[in-house]
Parts: C-alpha cells; sequence; structure tokens
C-alpha cells in the first residue's frame, strides 16, 4: 500500500503525519507493505521519522539521466541517499503536464533500478481513450516501452500501478471488475517477459477510499493499492490498510 502525497506537505504537519502512520503501521499483519511516497524536500524527514518502523519512503519521480547539467531535476542515486526504497515513474501527471514519453519513463525506471530503487511504474488510459475503445492499446504502449529495456530480473523487481486518469482525484473510482480486467490484461502482459515477471505486484489507484478498498483489493489480479487524497490522512490511510489485510487472495 503505497501513499502518493503529491505536492502537498508542510514540515510541521508531515511530522504528525508520518508518525501516525508508523505507528498505526506496526499494528498492521506482516503481509501488508506500506510505503509513503513525499515531495523531495521531505526525504530528509521521513528518513528520520521512519527509519526502524514498518514503514517504507519514497520519492515521486526521478530523472532520467544519473547527473550533471540538469536543472531542477533529481536523479535516482540523490534519493537513494536518503535511503528511499520506491520511485514512482510516469504518474499520469507527469505524462500529461510534463509530456513524458513512454521511452523517457522506461529510462527513469532504468534508473531508479540502477540506484537500487523500486520503480513504482503508472500506467493508465484517460476518458476519451476508454471510450474509444483504446485502453489495452494504451497501457500496453506505456508497459511494453518499459519491458523492452530492462531484463527480465530487472522486470522482476519492479511493482506496476493502473491508475484510470478519469479516476484520479475525481472521485470516480473504476468499478471493481474493470480494474481487475486490466490488471488481468497487465498481468498477461508480464508474463510475457518471463514467469519470475507475473508475480510483480499490480496496485490500483484513483480515488481509493476506505469505503472502497476492501472490494478492489478483493479482485484475484490488484496486489495493492496507490493511493492519493486519502494518504494525507493517516486514519484513512491506515483504514485502507487494513483493508487489505482482509483479503486472501
Ligand atoms: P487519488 O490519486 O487517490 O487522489 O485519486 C491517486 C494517484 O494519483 O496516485
Amino acid at each position: 500500500m503505497v501513499g502518493n502525497w503529491k505536492m502537498h506537505g508542510r514540515i510541521s504537519d508531515n511530522a504528525t503525519l508520518l508518525t501516525e502512520v508508523a505507528a498505526g503501521a506496526s499494528a498492521l499483519q506482516k503481509g501488508v507493505r506500506v510505503g509513503v511516497c513525499v515531495p523531495c524536500p521531505y526525504l530528509a524527514q521521513s528518513q528520520a521519522l521512519l527509519s526502524g518502523s514498518v514503514v517504507q519512503w519514497g520519492i515521486q519521480d526521478v530523472s532520467a539521466h544519473s547527473g550533471g547539467a540538469f536543472t531542477g531535476e533529481v536523479a535516482a542515486e540523490m534519493a537513494a541517499d536518503f535511503g528511499v526504497t520506491y520511485a514512482i515513474v510516469g504518474h499520469s501527471e507527469r505524462r500529461a503536464y510534463h509530456r513524458e514519453s513512454p521511452e523517457l519513463v522506461a529510462s527513469k525506471a532504468q534508473r531508479a533500478i540502477e540506484a537500487g530503487l523500486t520503480p513504482i511504474v503508472c500506467v493508465g488510459e484517460t476518458l476519451e481513450e476508454r471510450q474509444a475503445g483504446t485502453t489495452e492499446q494504451i497501457i500496453g504502449t506505456q508497459l511494453d516501452a518499459v519491458l523492452a529495456i530492462l531484463t527480465e530480473e530487472q522486470a522482476a523487481g519492479i511493482v506496476v500501478a493502473y491508475e484510470p486518469v478519469w479516476a484520479i482525484g475525481t472521485g470516480k473510482t473504476a468499478r471493481p471488475g474493470q480494474a481487475q480486467d486490466v490488471h488481468a490484461f497487465l498481468r498477461h502482459k508480464l508474463l510475457e517477459k518471463g514467469a519470475s515477471v507475473a508475480s510483480v505486484p499490480l496496485l490500483y489507484g484513483g480515488s481509493v477510499k476506505p469505503e472502497n478498498a476492501e472490494e478492489l483489493f478483493g479482485q484475484k489480479d490488484i496486489d495493492g493499492g496507490l493511493i492519493g487524497g486519502a494518504s494525507l490522512k493517516s486514519k484513512d490511510f491506515l483504514a485502507i490498510c487494513r483493508a487489505a489485510q482482509t483479503v486472501t487472495h
């Protein structure tokens, strides 16, 4: 279960949120892994407050380069200096607002792996793409670009998040069956890369809330969630984490 704080947080509020999440997560069953992806300036704070807890921390994007004249960019190696586990790459907000191509996202995933981080590769279609019947084509292209440049061993170490763009921050959630269909398609594509890749965790993201979490996580190929808005409230985020415990698949 991974929280994506997006561009939210202030140093004083974060302390409360991180401490509450760490305390709540310690009571979860061992099978439930919890992480929070925070804005870069708060990586040091996350490291200080979460080290020794069961909660891992991550970054929301990394550069496709490992260093050099790239003003404003952050290298995966820099994040690794702060004990980071996860790096979200290819979030739809970056694909849309920063024109990130499938190939650029793939390079970012590869840099993250080389720096010892676990990339959480986001894929998802817009409402227009879904209505045009091109969902599988769009997310297939997004995932293929990543799988094409990774070895089977590297690919087996990634996490994939399906986030329909029309469900992010809109309050609209994909119906559990709708999400499962896409997850089954993604699972099949991963299997094509190799048997070990088929067990990559597949997260669902897009308006996951305590009220809908259990039904979503109950789907066969939904292994967890990438949680935006609800990860900013420890009560909601922890309720979502607890919903994952009740699922047995
Ligand atoms: P949301 O965001 O839960 O606020 O819809 C999910 C995401 O964008 O990762």
